[in-house]
């Protein structure tokens, strides 16, 4: 990597502010998962031992504007009353975030009540001795997020003047531009966390010089958010497995019939382009040949297993069926760099989670023979955990959009932002 990391800065006596992706799912103000948290732990630990004057945290959690919207609307419809105070406080408000990086740390953390303003900024000025102060969900302001660069200036400065040095271990959010993840790194010294060095050290070897055979399985739900990564990795691997909800839309442009089976009647003509592409470019890219169907979206619905081609007309594809577990695992095997990004069913119901753990499965098996192993984050970051095999693949990734836009070859602005080597 070609960015300044922590190892580059000493922090001793040092105003710090440190953007992190405490993004985690809550419920009711419940920490569901904190695999996040505990993944920023290292950075904020590093800098805590060379005794910093004091470090300010900062991260959003949700998107209250967009998530309070979509709450109320599906109230209204549920016609259910609808309590806006209560449903930020259990969403978005950081204070469970805050005592649980207290007991994970074990030292006190404080609350500011905002990200910006002058109550934050006293709080701020009155820390010393290496002193911890997490910022409100900076998504409360508008300048966060604003589309005006003018207004995301405005959020920046002011955090920028909380520190001496800006580190940004927040990968998974580093595919926004916002305030506190790109613009503050221009007023500051601006580095990497080791999370953040990490994350790009290992999705890395999967874009630049991937060791051959290299071996991409996409799946998920829908082809539309996957379509940028297929194309720019079908010009790299040797072999493109394709799994999950979306491999029905790739039958439907083989003029197959997929009954009930989910389809995204508007990307038909993509899918047959990227087929066609395939095929010009010589890449193998492998559609499963059977799968498991029922006759309901439901884990208790009748089951059976079919060849591609024979899906009866009320039932649905749920997952891949045994042999395209085989050929799949057979090409993962193999493999000296493996990228998965997606399940391959509907692997949230045990009965078609068979296809998703049999690919975490052949991800370990290529990792003990030697094979760098990435898991992109979101889904397949759960079925893995889900499988309780994400401590047995080489890396997988804090970031769901942000490890998927890297994937596709964009540049990140969240990384982009940070000072050169
Ligand atoms: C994520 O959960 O992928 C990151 O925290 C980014 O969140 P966002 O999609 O709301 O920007």
């Amino acid at each position: 990597m070609n960015k300044k990391t922590v190892s580059d800065i000493r922090f001793a006596g040092k105003r710090v502010i440190m953007r992190v992706d405490f993004n985690v799912p809550l419920k009711s103000g419940v920490i569901q998962d904190d695999v996040r948290m505990r993944a920023a732990l290292p950075t904020i630990n590093y800098v805590l031992e060379q005794k910093p004057k004091y470090l300010v945290l900062m991260s959003h959690l949700g998107d209250p504007k967009k998530d309070t919207q979509k709450a109320k609307e599906k109230a209204e419809k549920d016609g259910k009353p609808f309590d806006e105070a209560k449903f930020i406080e259990g969403k978005h408000k950081m204070k469970p975030i805050v005592e649980h990086l207290s007991q994970l740390l074990n030292r006190p953390v404080k609350l500011a009540p905002a990200a910006i303003g002058p109550e934050t900024k006293a709080m701020v000025d009155a820390l010393s001795n290496s002193e911890i102060l997490m910022l409100e969900n900076t998504r409360f302001h508008k300048q966060e997020t604003s589309k005006d660069p003018a207004e995301r200036e405005q959020m920046a400065k002011e955090l920028a003047s909380y520190g001496d040095v800006y580190v940004n271990d927040a990968f998974g959010t580093a595919h926004r531009a916002h305030a506190s993840t790109e613009t503050i790194a221009h007023y500051l010294p601006a580095v990497a966390g080791f999370l953040m060095e990490k994350e790009l050290a290992y999705l890395g070897k999967a874009v630049e010089n991937p060791a051959k055979p290299y071996v991409a399985i996409i799946g998920g739900a829908k082809i539309s958010g996957k379509i940028d990564v297929i194309q720019n990795l079908m010009n790299k691997v040797d072999a493109l497995l394709i799994g999950g909800g979306m491999m029905f839309t790739f039958y439907k442009a083989q003029g197959l019939e997929i009954g009930k089976s989910l389809l995204e009647q508007d990307k038909i003509e993509l899918a047959k382009k990227i087929l066609d592409e395939a095929k010009e470019k010589k890449v193998r890219l492998l559609l499963p040949v059977d799968c498991v169907i029922s006759d309901k979206f439901d884990n208790a619905a009748a089951v059976k297993t079919v060849k591609v081609n024979a899906i009866p007309a009320d039932w649905m594809g749920m997952d891949i069926g045994p042999e395209t577990i085989k050929l799949f695992s057979d090409e993962i095997v193999k493999a000296k760099t493996v990228v998965w990004n997606g399940p391959m069913g509907v692997f949230e119901m045990s009965n078609f989670s068979k296809g998703t753990t049999a690919v975490a499965q052949a991800l370990v098996t290529a990792t003990k023979s030697g094979a760098i192993t990435v898991v992109g984050g979101g889904d397949s970051a759960s079925a893995i955990a889900q499988a309780g095999l994400d401590k047995a693949v080489s890396h997988v990734s804090t970031g769901g959009g942000a490890s998927l836009e890297f994937l596709e070859g964009k540049v990140l602005p969240g990384v982009a932002a940070l000072n050169d080597k």
